[in-house]
């Protein structure tokens, strides 16, 4: 199979930056994008990725998913240089919480611009040159927390980050919404809950390395895609196949 282009936004850090780890050791001739909103980190990045021994082409391009013309920028730049894109990973986003009324507002307003807004401007600026491509791929990366049957039953605890959850739920529906526009019916578009990773969003407390929680989007873009078409998935415990989660 011949090499994809693969741009994964927020990939400094995180899960970002295990996925762009995992799918290189997986497929080192991919090449890819490390978008992130500071070049410097970027580079820092790659130097870390390097001392890992990922031999990949990475590319650093700069990106706040929250400007406008930052994205228009980005498409740009890509289309420039590569005239298209196979894969999208829409990884960016953020976990907010207020103290206050007063902050109640910001945190939702912050939050759901930068988990779903964003994600569909990038989305609509990057599209016509995933279109480009034979194998176009999308992965947003969700959370268990925006399934409203898991927390409508009662299978997780309440949470504080409400802004966050309902972010994450409207993220989903992006994704279902996005893959029935008729000029994207040649794209996967995927939905994936990586689990509680150990990250800087969660002060480092969850369970998971970052590199088990990139499995899910490793295995959606390794498989066949007529066995995991356009749906939300994670990756359980102990296992190697993606499973579907309920909405
Ligand atoms: N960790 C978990 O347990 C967990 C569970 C489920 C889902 N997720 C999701 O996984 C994704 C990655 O989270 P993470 O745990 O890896 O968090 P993280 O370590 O905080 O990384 C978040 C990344 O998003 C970038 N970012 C935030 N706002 C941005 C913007 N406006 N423009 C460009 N980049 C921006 C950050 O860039 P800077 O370095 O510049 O801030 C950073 O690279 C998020 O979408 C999160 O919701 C995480």
């Amino acid at each position: 199979m011949s090499s994809r282009l693969i741009l994964i936004t927020g990939a400094n850090r995180g899960i970002g930056f295990a996925t762009l780890q995992a799918l290189s050791l997986k497929s080192p001739t991919d090449n890819f994008i490390l978008a992130c909103r500071q070049k410097e980190k970027g580079f820092e990045a790659v130097e870390q990725l390097r001392d890992f021994g990922i031999q990949s082409e990475i590319d650093v391009l700069e990106v706040d998913v929250t400007c406008d013309y930052s994205l228009i920028s980005l498409a740009e730049k890509v289309k420039t240089k590569y005239g298209k894109l196979d894969v999208l990973i829409n990884n960016a986003g953020v976990g907010l919480f207020h103290d206050s009324f007063s902050e109640m507002r910001s945190t939702y307003n912050r939050t759901l611009d930068t988990n779903v807004t964003s994600v569909a401007m990038t989305i609509e600026v990057l599209s016509p040159l995933l279109r480009r491509s034979s194998r176009g791929q999308i992965i947003n990366v969700s959370s268990a927390r925006s399934s409203l049957e898991l927390s409508s039953s009662g299978k997780l605890p309440p949470t504080k980050a409400i802004a966050y959850s309902l972010s994450k739920t409207a993220l989903n529906m992006l994704t279902v919404e996005y893959a029935k526009i008729p000029e994207n019916k040649d794209l996967i578009i995927q939905t994936v809950s990586p689990g509680h990773c150990k990250t800087a969003f969660n002060n480092y407390r969850g369970t998971k390395d970052p590199l088990d929680g990139a499995k899910v989007i490793v295995a959606l873009l390794h498989s066949d895609t007529s066995m995991f078409g356009n749906g939300f998935w994670q990756m359980e415990e102990g296992e190697d196949v993606p499973v579907k989660i309920p909405w």
